[in-house]
């Protein structure tokens, strides 16, 4: 283990970067008591770092999707494995994501959630995938910008390793 990884962000880079959106979203969402929501499991740790930089109240929840076929099957079923606690409807809404890559998943997220009549829908994202992306999805927070690798840590998993790596690496691995 161990082998095969190159850093790409380190833990400094992500703190800054976590610490700066926080400070945004915070002036943007004042007083708006926005719900965040955190797409598992991926976004947990950038979540949470995140809502600890955010200065206005808001409510913290998690939704659970999963895309059969994988991206053997980009058009395949996406289904809510398990949803949210609170309702939305005439909130104020963030997702939080780890990383948009094909934008598959996210896309149905958003139409899934649109349909809760939410005052406004947006999307922060900590890693954006321009490259890769399938479907046209709106980001209007994001982190940092990476080219077409497949990266680890900091919840970002391979086969539910490395989500505990307080940086971000790139990890070569078959068929990418
Ligand atoms: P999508 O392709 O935009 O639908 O991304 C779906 C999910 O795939 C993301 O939320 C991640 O959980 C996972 N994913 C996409 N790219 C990577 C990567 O480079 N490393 C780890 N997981 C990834
Ligand atoms: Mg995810």
């Amino acid at each position: 283990m161990g082998e095969g990884l190159r850093v790409v962000l380190t833990e400094e880079e992500i703190k800054r970067k976590v610490r700066e959106l926080g400070e945004t979203l915070s002036r943007d969402y004042q007083g708006d008591d926005p719900v965040l929501i955190s797409v598992l499991r991926g976004s947990v740790y950038f979540a949470v770092d995140l809502s600890r930089h955010i200065s206005t109240p808001f409510t913290l929840d998690f939704i659970s999707i999963s895309r059969y076929g994988g991206n053997a099957n980009p058009f395949g079923i996406v289904r809510i494995t398990k949803d949210l606690d609170v309702n939305i409807a005439s909130r104020h809404v963030l997702v939080v994501e780890d990383i948009v890559d094909t934008g598959l998943s996210l896309n149905y997220l958003l139409r899934n959630l649109k349909t809760r009549d939410p005052a406004s829908l947006k999307v922060c994202t900590l890693l954006n995938v321009e490259e890769r992306r399938i479907v046209d999805v709106p980001v209007d927070y994001k982190g940092f910008d990476l080219p077409d690798i497949f990266v680890v840590g900091y919840g970002l998993d391979y086969n539910e390793e490395y989500r505990n790596l307080t940086h971000i690496a790139e990890l070569k691995r078959p068929g990418r």
